[in-house]
């Protein structure tokens, strides 16, 4: 059975009473949610010893919002993977669309961060999708490239610790629309298509592509409905546990369903 996956972005929010009353209440609601659904937080640097503690023994993944290459040195201000490794942490959200654009992340950059989580251990979550509503057709051809960019150099073993996550800039935060739902389904479709084209198509299939922008409880259903979509990647919904065990909730009813259905290829 394929699973879901639903993530959980802090982004720079959230301080320690509210991380530890996330992680008391998420450990609580759990039994809710069957192992279909793959769950992850990804708390703000300071927190993320503290949310790794706190969730211990759980099957929720800790995942950290971004890292530096290298493995130490001198690189004031940066976090190495090792760190990462050191205090908990499995996954690594790479190249989020604020990255890119206010921090001016290359997909060069992005490229030698994947190269060093995968070296460490980490599985990247990879990030792309067109900073503006510019239509399906140019967008397609900017999320080709930021994931051949991504990929460079990644072999098609190492391409099984990865996720993608589909995120168009337009539709992420309070001033974005979420996108609809076809286009989101036409998005995913053309992804795999073109890793397909790189891995072959069986390493495409199993590759998780997480849809993130705007999704709130009234949109995750219709996303979660297209068998392209592996999950869902949320902010602003999921900042409260009871927020995020709601999502995660809707990932695990419509899992069955969606197995029943055709191929990863199928936009419906
Ligand atoms: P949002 O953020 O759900 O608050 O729009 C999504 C994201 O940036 O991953």
């Amino acid at each position: 059975m394929k699973k879901r996956w639903v993530g959980s972005g802090w982004k720079m929010n959230l301080l320690s009473p509210e991380v530890e009353a996330f992680c008391r209440d998420l450990r609580a609601g759990l039994p809710r949610i069957s192992m279909a659904v793959e769950m992850f937080v990804v708390p703000a640097y300071p927190y993320l010893q503290m949310v790794a503690e706190q969730l211990k023994g759980t099957r929720v993944h800790v995942a950290a919002q971004n890292m530096h290459w290298e493995e130490r040195g001198a690189y004031t201000g940066e976090v190495s993977p090792a760190m990462l490794r050191d205090v908990g942490v499995s996954l690594v959200e790479l190249g989020h669309h604020e990255r890119r654009t206010l921090f001016h992340e290359s997909d060069e950059d992005i490229n030698r961060k994947v190269h060093a989580a995968l070296q460490h251990g980490l599985r990247p979550v990879i990030c792309v999708g067109e900073a503006e509503n510019v239509g399906a057709a140019q967008a397609a051809g900017i999320v080709m490239e930021q994931m051949r960019g991504a990929l460079a150099g990644v072999s098609s073993r190492a391409l099984r610790e990865i996720l993608f996550a589909y995120e168009p800039g337009w539709a992420i935060g309070t001033s974005g629309a979420p996108a609809p739902r076809d286009y989101v389904a036409g998005m995913h479709t053309a992804l795999r298509r073109g890793i397909a084209t790189l891995y072959g198509e069986e390493v495409a299939a199993a590759v998780p592509v997480l849809y993130g922008g705007s999704v709130g409880e009234d949109n995750a259903a219709a996303y979660l409905d297209e068998s392209a979509v592996s999950g869902l990647f949320v902010g602003r919904a999921a900042r409260t546990a009871d927020g995020f065990l709601r999502l995660a909730e809707q990932a695990d009813a419509k899992t069955f369903e969606v197995n029943e259905r055709s191929g990863p290829f199928a936009s419906r």
